[in-house]
């Protein structure tokens, strides 16, 4: 088939590449001329696992091209359009200002009986909103939210978990079945509805993920006042098959690109349609989330007697989460950002976000490695579980650092081995273990 993919962000370039790889004729455009040009190169503008050997593939097989004229998808009888609907700078809603400017552009080059295909994340109704418009052209519009994961985008493109067809005309069923027939073949579950319920299939998903994560964390915050285990009690609760062990990961919280935003312009949308009561408890799964920042910040004070000022503190990580050099909304940047702020001497590595935070946080000091990070470091913060990280050797890093200090983020070490190489651990939900610190050498003085 002919497909054109408007948008060759995150999920734009994956969906382009996984298209043209299924067989399909793709057309990729973006008004960001340095993105289109790497992408044409076959270098995927961000990190992501598998990507580069799959625009090369797709590249070398003439089948998937980029632009930055929109006039190029015409022919193409799908268009999907997977621009970004960041967060508003004014507020919690979605801005959807690149969303109906691909539209508008595109408008001029749909033909009857091609079919426009939304992919991005929208507040519910947008879909009903852009109808008319393509409507007057001739061709049709469906939603077909993606659920794709940073870090594991491709084989969630490929093989998704479920497809929704969110459709106006039953008859761009078939057109779509021909788009996924490789996922279709492989018994994905497919559902098809209505326009509306398949845009909020994406937010609610999210906001259920979301709210998943933020009780786990706030039962760490109990946790903390009582000297329970969070990561103990989240195993037990998963054993429940109702509830499962996925997403009960007890730590720092979740950022990045969809989820924070995602929530907000939820109830944001909420607010609009009058329903704000149903999805208040969305704000509490904001705040528990970034409490955790908070907490984490509180107890590098703690170990430091109430003061970071001076400090040589090592972060390992900085992406919002392992396997992405994503920085968007971190809880790891964000904490490496605070304690940097309150004077600390931060060092920070992560084996994939280091460039991608210099640019948004100058100020700070990066190395290029774990070793040179935790060089004669007071304190070893992992803010994101990087397999280099969890695997790391408590011995090794002991001899580099200066006191054996490590404060797990993430709960993501194996606490018992850290505590017999000597090391005092802490972290979120689970009580302290080790050698008590020392009072810091300014309180002895005092
Ligand atoms: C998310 C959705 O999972 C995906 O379906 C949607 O298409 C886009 O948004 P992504 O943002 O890539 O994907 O990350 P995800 O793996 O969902 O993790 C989100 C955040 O939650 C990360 O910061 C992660 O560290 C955090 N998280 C995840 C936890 O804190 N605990 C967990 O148990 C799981």
């Amino acid at each position: 088939m002919k497909i054109s993919v408007i948008g060759c962000g995150y999920l734009g370039a994956v969906h382009a590449a996984a298209m043209a790889d299924l067989g399909h004729d793709v057309i990729g455009i973006d008004v960001d001329a340095a993105r289109v040009e790497v992408l044409a190169a076959g270098h995927p503008p961000f990190y992501e696992p598998g990507l580069p050997a799959l625009l090369a593939r797709a590249g070398a097989s003439g089948r998937l091209r980029f632009s930055t004229d929109i006039a190029d998808a015409a022919g193409a009888s799908v268009h999907f359009v997977a621009v970004g609907t960041p967060q508003r700078s004014d507020g919690n809603g979605a801005d959807l200002t690149f969303l109906n400017a691909a539209v508008d552009a595109l408008l001029p080059h749909l033909a009857p009986g091609d079919l426009v295909v939304g992919k991005s994340t929208v507040p519910v109704g947008t879909a009903a909103d852009l109808l008319p418009r393509i409507a007057t052209t001739g061709a049709s519009l469906a939603w077909n939210p993606e659920f794709l994961r940073e870090g594991h985008a491709i084989a969630d493109t490929l093989i998704p978990d479920r497809i929704v067809y969110g459709l106006v005309r039953p008859a761009d069923e078939t057109l779509l079945d021909e788009v996924y027939a490789g996922a279709l073949a492989a018994d994905v579950p497919k559902i098809v509805t209505d326009l509306a319920t398949a845009e909020l299939v994406k937010v609610a998903a999210n906001a259920f993920l979301a709210t998943k994560i933020s009780f786990i964390n706030a039962m760490a915050e109990v946790a903390e006042a009582t000297g329970a285990d969070v990561t103990q009690l989240a195993d037990a609760l998963g054993h429940d098959e109702r509830i499962g062990r996925r997403f009960l990961g007890a730590g720092l919280g979740f950022g990045g690109g969809c989820l924070p935003k995602d929530i907000r312009a939820f109830m944001a949308r909420a607010d609009e349609l009058g329903v704000d009561q149903a999805l208040g408890f969305l704000g509490e799964v904001d705040a528990i989330n970034n409490r955790r920042r908070d907490r984490l910040v509180d107890v590098v004070l703690e170990e430091f007697g109430g003061s970071v000022a001076g400090r040589r503190i090592a972060v390992l990580g900085l992406a919002f989460k392992p396997d992405s050099d994503d920085v968007r909304d971190s809880p790891a940047l964000d904490v490496a950002v605070r304690l940097a702020g309150l004077g600390a001497e931060v060092t920070a590595t992560d084996p994939q976000a280091v460039q991608t935070s210099l640019r948004r946080h100058p100020q700070l000091r990066y190395a290029t490695c774990v070793g040179a990070a935790v060089t004669d470091a007071e304190a070893v913060l992992v803010l994101t579980e990087w397999r280099e990280y969890r695997e790391l050797d408590p011995a090794a890093v002991g001899m580099l650092a200066s006191s054996k200090l490590v404060v797990d983020g993430r709960n993501c070490l194996d606490r018992d081995e850290w505590v017999a190489a000597g090391w005092r651990y802490r972290a979120l939900g689970r009580p302290a273990a080790g050698p008590a610190r020392v009072a810091a050498p300014a309180l002895v003085e005092a």
